[in-house]
């Protein structure tokens, strides 16, 4: 999952902005209609109202933000429909201007901040923004994490009810542990899906009629991944182990729809998977639909290796470019390896009407047989001029890794983004700290070097968080198995060229002391000064002849 961040950040953003756009400016009131039963708190009330009420949804907002704007009358409706459904269930707002204090106690960072606050409890809410999805998500809060239903009628009922794949429990009652595992899968993923357990021989049986294409014994625990409608297609869960993880794993794997389009509401779903995601981008509901079935049959083939996604490129289409595809050649199939960050496309310009079915499996069944080459991003190799032009050591995709890999000398890296200010503020100290190192010569034993990440593709050993990322590759040092570079040290100091130059000598391994080096230099540059002086001297009586000569001239 971590590994997803970075990629699954910019579909996130892509489909934030598209969200955005489509429901329009924002028009309603932020703060909410004063005879809703939405609750006003102050830095006076807020912990009284929290002790003592059980399950507290907190909106933290400011009456000039947009989103505040888009939630506020949405919020009054679903806490008056609670207040008519769920009394317990409170709904209330904290304005932040006026609150301050507050806030910045609760961290708050962004409006609109949701917290579900359940029995003192904090929890980030990550629910849908209208009245009746944040009256539903509150509700289910307040339910057990597992349903047990009473008997065959309320089973059927729970069955027929579900929109998303949910997942149910068999037979735990004499496992305890896999009954505790169980449980805990349900806590930490009931906003996503609902969870069940079935315990009865009456209830077994009714499964049974149901479910076409497994058989439900009922006597040791067994776990099933059930989509809406698909009765004859029940997952079941087929591992050894029964604990937190094998669960989680199966659940996250199963709920994944063999061929679904991946938008606003599923994105989450596929950045859970740790599979590969196959992509067909496609302009019409022509296109989609006559590639779907066969899409199925290759999501079912390869379960558990590839995720494939329909992507709908009138609306994220853009998508593309992050997966270094052409976004203007649709319908594409490409295939982003999230995990490993790599990418593999269909040739675009050898299939300007998109790619065929036969063309596709064949690709697909090349990419799990490691036979295809990925597309790397990357920007020009730097010139031999450029090069000496520039104390710093321009990495790019084609050549990060080769630079890296000189395992001999201690390279310290910047990471940056072009838009980023504090990489523009901080780049004319990397030059100097790369000019007291004499990166850009062959024989420099500390290279310093910065690569543009968003134009260049490349698998590193760490997470980048933020621009700019700085760090130290240290000579000889442990490498990382999977992306075969050293493991680095991160620098997190102020950025200052004193503090570089003593983080290198702190953690490169070859304890080269760049303060020596800068002496010698401003040394050398202070022998040479006098000179200097000398020239600037002549020139300003130069100057001053000429100005005598213009005072001759004007007498
Ligand atoms: C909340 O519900 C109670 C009981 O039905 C009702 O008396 C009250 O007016 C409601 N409050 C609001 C603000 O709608």
């Amino acid at each position: 999952m971590k590994f997803w961040k970075f990629s699954s950040s910019v579909l996130a953003t892509l489909l934030a902005v598209v969200s955005v756009q489509a429901s329009g400016p924002a028009e309603g009131d932020a703060v909410a209609d004063p005879n809703s039963a939405v609750v006003k708190l102050t830095a006076e009330t807020y912990k009284q109202f929290l002790d003592e009420n059980p399950l507290v949804l907190a909106e933290y907002f400011a009456p000039w933000c947009g989103y505040c704007k888009m939630l506020g009358p949405e919020y009054a409706k679903a806490a008056n429909s609670l207040n008519e459904t769920n009394p317990n269930i409170k709904l209330a707002q904290i304005d932040c201007t006026e609150e301050e204090e507050l806030c910045r106690d609760q961290g708050i960072r962004g409006y609109p901040t949701l917290k579900v606050v359940s029995n003192g409890a904090y929890a980030d809410y990550d629910g849908p923004r209208d009245a009746a999805g944040i009256a539903n998500y509150m509700v289910k809060q307040s339910l057990p994490a597992v349903q047990v239903p009473a008997d065959a009628d309320a089973l059927t009922a729970a069955i027929e009810e579900q929109t998303k794949p949910y997942v149910i429990q068999v037979g735990a009652s004499t496992d305890s542990d896999a009954a505790s595992a169980y449980e805990q899968v349900a806590k930490a993923n009931r906003n996503d899906y609902s969870f069940f357990s079935v315990e009865e021989p009456a209830l077994v049986k009714e499964l049974n009629t149901k479910f076409t294409n497994v058989k439900v014994t009922g006597k040791s625990p067994s776990y099933y991944v059930v989509h809406p409608g698909q009765l004859d297609d029940v997952r079941e869960f087929e591992g050894k182990d029964i604990n937190a993880d094998t669960l989680t794993s199966f659940v996250t794997t199963e709920v994944v729809p063999y061929f679904g389009d991946i938008n606003r509401d599923t994105y989450l779903t596929y950045m859970g998977s740790p599979l590969p995601l196959g992509y067909y981008f496609y302009n019409t509901a022509e296109q989609r639909a006559a590639f779907a079935d066969e899409f199925s049959k290759l999501g079912k083939q390869y379960r558990g290796k590839i995720n494939f996604v329909g992507l709908d490129a009138t609306q994220f289409g853009k998508h593309a470019e992050s997966i270094n595809m052409d976004p203007a050649i649709v319908p594409l199939f490409a295939i982003q390896d999230t995990p490993n960050n790599k990418k593999y496309g269909v040739n675009q310009k050898e299939n300007p009407e998109g790619p065929s079915l036969k063309t596709i499996k064949q690709f697909v069944a090349d990419y799990l047989d490691d036979k295809l080459t990925p597309i790397v991003k990357s920007e020009d190799l730097p010139t031999e001029e450029e090069k000496k032009a520039n104390p710093v050591v321009k990495l790019v995709g084609h050549n990060h890794n080769e630079i890296i890999e000189d395992v001999s000398k201690d390279i310290f890296v910047k990471y940056y983004a072009p838009w980023c200010g504090h990489c523009k503020k901080m780049a004319p100290i990397w030059e100097e700290l790369a000019s007291v190192f004499g990166s850009n010569k062959d024989d420099a034993k500390v290279v310093v070097a910065d690569i543009d990440h968003t134009n260049n593709d490349v698998v590193l050993p760490f997470e980048i968080e933020g621009y700019p990322t700085l760090v130290l590759y240290p000579a000889n040092g442990e490498v990382d198995e999977k992306t075969g570079l050293r493991k680095p040290v991160v620098f997190s100091g102020a950025r200052e060229l004193d503090a570089f130059i003593d983080f290198v000598k702190e953690n490169g391994a070859l304890g080269v002391d760049g303060h020596v080096l800068k002496a010698a230099q401003d040394k050398a540059a202070a022998e040479a000064a006098p000179e200097e002086e000398e020239e600037a001297a002549e020139e300003v009586k130069e100057e001053a002849a000429e100005d005598e000569d213009v005072e001759h001239d004007e007498l």
